[in-house]
């Protein structure tokens, strides 16, 4: 709107100031043109009755002159008529002639100038003729026009042109803003376009590209300015890549030791009917993680939980993954039954996990889960100092397991390089202050080079909790926190998948996936079909999505047996009672909705309670017509970027909760309130009703940014700052030993 006004104000003013000034000046010509117009009638007025005036002027007959004006003048526009036989005679008229014209001074009616006088009545044309009779050889004839009805036209001209410019303004206003609005939207479009390496129209010609790529540089180097993100030469040139992040191993780092730990390990080894199979993880730590590991080799420490696990380590409870090709080294830790449900189950996902999702679930704070927490990040601290093969490796930890692992690494290890990431949400301070070790894990934490997250927001309420809670000096401008006499950069790192991701190099072709899920669950072909991927979680807002699809049809009936939803659901934490609940619930759902919207045909709902493997997940991605993640709370939430990756066809459309970090990024999406069950069933409608095109042009602006802004740029982007503080580290300790 403020757009628009911009265009209309000025254009309105510029209008009226044009009026205001042609105005007078058509006022102006209005009048001359009558003016002239009655001069000549005035002329054929005297010539047509010169013969009768002279006769009766001959007869010496007055009265009937008069009445003979009179006669004439009843034309409405002719005012008075009077013969003058000279200048001393009194004139012959019509009882209408004003007293001011007189036969002695009919000269000053020749002028130009003179010819209109102004009397009580109104305005009034005076034209002099000459008109010689025998009798009088300087007869004149005078006639006098009414001039109102030429004040009525003006005052219609001028309404005319009021209208007129109104019009005009109204019109050219539109043309403006219609055009503006178009040009905004295409300008907005081709920067984005720029920016992701595309030509301004699909698909972009090479000389085009070409010809905007010095544009598409320049705004990314504004925009890493703006953000003060620095970014290596290949990366700017061919986008975040593996290549990227070898390039920076080993031009930045020179080949620095890199250490990741997590509690959830990427491959676990599971005992199936005696023999062993590999399983990957519901994880979207290990699901980004994975290949900048792939990538860049090293060492990930991580909780052996797979059944089979201690069967398949060498001694030093190390295996080489992925198993058919490894690439690094997966170090296995081992935790016993009562650790894992003071750590794990514990105060990490009955405290810290539901503490920092608002999703309404109480934490639940143990003195003897606590424990065992410290007791297991210092154990995960030892992993670290083992595998390490350096005084200053860098490490990276993960997630909310290891809040105290940060400052343990720093004790055993002072020139690592640590960053920690932080995948869930931060909450602010008022809610995380409720937690018994507050102060403990803060200090915990702050053992970090740098601290992560995923979004803007949670950066901010973290460093307002350390402000609030600790004796710490924080700098919002560089957004560090000094604590303990050490540096801690916070930083925001928006974390993402692989592109393309891995499932994506030997899935099926979209309609083959259509047709293949369509009927393994027994669905006719043309069966609409929407999909969840979760793991079944409190937080991921399942039963607020049931209750959604169970709206959409008492909405709208006409979708019965026409849409179905399939939730993949993969059972999670499930040693602890809100989980177990959780599942129950959704399974008591289903049931209900199916039952009743049951007619016969396809289920409302699907749900599939059981782990899939990722490419099994991809090819329900693909047969799907929607995907709806409706996280009550999320910091990124990957299944809405995976979904995306998946769709290389640019057609499905994503429904995506307000509360995930990924709708921050991805405007595009029809993004919903979770906990709004009427909205949420009105976005269903929409996207099932949603037109082809408009599907191609949500995905491609989508598509386009998560296949830039790639988890090797997430990953990149720590390991490039990493490089910097440790450069910067290094020239300190150089000039401090110059000293
Ligand atoms: C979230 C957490 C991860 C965790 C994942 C799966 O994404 O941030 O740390 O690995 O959920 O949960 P789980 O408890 O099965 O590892």
């Amino acid at each position: 709107m403020r757009l628009s006004l911009r265009f209309i104000v000025p254009l309105v003013l510029v209008l009226a100031g044009v009026a205001y000034a042609v105005l007078p000046v058509a006022d102006n010509l209005t009048v001359r043109w009558f003016v002239r117009d009655l001069e000549i009638r005035a002329n054929l007025v005297a010539n047509t009755i010169h013969e009768s005036v002279r006769e009766l002027d001959q007869a010496g007959q007055p009265e009937r002159l008069v009445q003979f004006f009179a006669k004439i003048a009843e034309d409405e526009r002719t005012y008075a008529i009077a013969f003058c036989s000279s200048a001393a005679a009194r004139p012959v008229a019509t009882a209408t002639l004003p007293s001011a014209i007189t036969c002695a001074d009919l000269d000053r009616f020749t002028q130009p100038e003179g010819q209109i006088i102004q009397t009580p009545t109104g305005r009034l044309l005076v034209s002099v003729r000459p008109l010689a009779t025998d009798r009088s050889p300087d007869g004149r004839l005078v006639m006098v026009h009414d001039m109102s009805f030429v004040e009525r036209r003006s005052a219609e001209t001028r309404r005319y042109f009021f209208y007129f410019f109104a019009a005009l303004a109204a019109i050219v206003s539109l043309i403006t803003v219609a055009i503006a609005q178009l040009s905004w939207r295409g300008w907005v479009q081709g920067t984005r376009a720029l920016l992701r390496g595309e030509g301004l129209l699909r698909p972009a010609a090479e000389a085009q590209r070409r010809e905007f790529q010095p544009i598409a540089s320049d705004l990314r180097e504004l925009i890493r300015d703006i953000t003060g993100e620095r970014q290596p030469r290949d990366a700017e040139r061919a986008g975040w890549s593996g290549a990227t992040i070898r390039g920076i191993l080993h031009d930045e780092l020179r080949e620095q030791e890199v250490i990741v730990v997590s509690n959830r390990e990427p491959y676990l080894h599971e005992c199936v009917d005696g023999a062993i199979e590999v399983h990957r993880p519901a994880s979207g730590l290990v699901t980004a993680l994975e290949p900048i590991m792939r990538t860049c080799s090293g060492t990930w420490i991580a909780h052996g939980s797979g059944s089979a696990d201690r069967e398949v380590v060498d001694r030093h409870d190390r295996i080489g993954v992925p198993p058919d090709n490894p690439a690094y080294r997966l170090r296995r830790v081992w935790l016993t039954e009562e650790e894992e449900a003071g750590y794990y189950y514990g105060l990490s996902n009955e405290g810290l996990w539901p503490l920092c999702h608002i999703a309404h679930v109480r934490p639940i704070f143990r003195a003897a889960d606590w424990e065992q927490y410290v007791a297991v990040n210092r154990r995960f601290a030892q992993a670290v100092a083992d595998e390490a093969a350096s005084a200053d490796p860098i490490v990276l930890v993960q997630d909310y397991h290891f809040a105290l692992l940060p400052r343990m690494i720093r004790e055993t290890l002072p020139a690592a390089t640590v960053v920690t990431f932080w995948h869930i949400p931060w909450p602010n301070p008022e809610a995380f202050s409720i937690c018994p070790w507050r102060q403990e894990l803060l200090d915990g934490l702050l053992g970090s080079s740098i601290l992560g997250f995923h979004t803007q927001f949670h950066c901010n309420n973290f460093v307002d909790t350390v402000d609030r809670l600790l004796e710490a000096r924080v700098d919002r401008e560089t957004f560090t926190v000094s604590y303990r006499g050490e540096l801690t950069a916070v930083n925001r790192y928006p974390i993402s998948i692989e592109w393309p991701p891995l499932p994506m190099h030997t899935t099926r072709p979209v309609d083959a996936c259509r047709l293949i899920v369509r009927a393994r669950h027994q669905l006719p072909p043309e069966q609409l079909l929407g999909v969840g991927v979760d793991r079944l979680d409190y937080t991921k807002g399942i039963e607020e999505r049931f209750r959604a699809v169970e709206r959409l049809f008492e909405r709208q009936p006409e979708w019965i047996g026409r849409f179905s939803f399939i939730q993949i659901a993969a059972p999670s934490r499930s040693g602890i009672e809100e989980y177990r609940q959780y599942q129950a619930r959704v399974r008591a759902a289903v049931d209900r909705i199916n039952r009743r919207f049951d007619h016969g045909g396809p289920p409302a709902i699907i749900l599939l309670v059981s782990h899939h493997e990722p490419d099994q997940v991809y090819e329900y991605y693909r047969a799907a017509d929607l995907c709806f993640v409706n996280s009550l709370h999320d910091g990124m939430n990957l299944v809405a970027k995976e979904f995306l990756a998946a769709r290389d066809d640019e057609r499905g459309v994503l429904i995506l909760s307000q509360f995930t970090g990924a709708a921050r990024e991805l405007p595009e999406a029809m993004i919903v309130n979770p906990y709004d069950s009427d909205q949420c069933a009105a976005a269903l409608n929409a996207a099932l009703l949603m037109p082809e095109h408009e599907q191609r042009a949500r995905m491609r602006l989508m598509r386009g940014l998560v296949g830039e802004f790639n988890v090797y740029r997430w990953a990149g982007r720590m390991l490039i700052d990493a490089a910097s503080m440790r450069n910067r580290g290094r020239l300190l300790k150089r000039s401090g030993q110059a000293e």
